[in-house]
């Protein structure tokens, strides 16, 4: 392989702000890109803070975030609105693993139902219109069809409502 589409560091080293390591990872990256050996970089696991710092310091914007995205913190709402910002893709993980509460929620069962979908698509297809990239963690081929059949129906304004809000107390 001669060029990496996408890489991405996993993570800071401090909950909040950027540690003389992170940058010194960001700027091996942002060389790594300017030689062309990588075409798109991104941080992943950051808060706000960390996010902004970056965004101060960075030669090379981020392309990606990649967050674990918890429906009970408005499915990482901080974290998109700095990257709709800032025109940073957000990628979110463990759509289904962090929210359990929304899986088995009766008010999107009956989203899914409506649609004739599982709430694993229901889940994906919100994400999309969230103007994310959702990434899904599925090791089932099944699955993983299941996940990519989402682009063939669309939600309500209201259904997104719904779920914007499902992993609230
Ligand atoms: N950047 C990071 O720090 C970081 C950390 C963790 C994960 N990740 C990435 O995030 C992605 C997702 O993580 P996750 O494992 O928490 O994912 P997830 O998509 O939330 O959950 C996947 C789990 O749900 C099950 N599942 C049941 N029905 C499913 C369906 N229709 N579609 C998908 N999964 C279904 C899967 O089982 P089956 O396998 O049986 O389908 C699997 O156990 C992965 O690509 C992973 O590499 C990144």
């Amino acid at each position: 392989m001669e060029r990496l589409d996408s890489l991405v560091l996993h993570g800071p080293s401090h909950p909040r702000r950027l540690a003389p390591e992170d940058v010194e990872a960001w700027r091996a990256m942002e060389a790594l890109h300017e030689a062309g050996e990588v075409r798109l970089i991104g941080v992943s696991n950051v808060a706000p803070s960390h996010l902004e710092e970056l965004l101060d310091l960075a030669r090379v914007r981020p392309a990606f975030v990649q967050n674990r995205c918890f429906a009970r913190i408005g499915w990482d709402a901080p974290v998109r609105e700095v990257c709709g910002r800032a025109g940073i893709v957000h990628q979110p993980f463990s759509l289904l693993t962090a929210n359990p509460e929304v899986l088995s929620h009766p008010a999107i069962g009956t989203i899914a139902a409506r649609h004739g979908r599982t709430v694993p698509q229901v889940i994906f297809r919100f994400a999309l219109a969230l103007g994310t990239i959702p990434l899904t963690g599925t090791t089932d081929p099944a699955h993983m069809r299941e996940d990519l059949e989402v682009y063939d129906f669309d939600l309500t304004e209201e259904e997104v409502r719904t779920l914007a809000v499902a992993g609230e107390g």
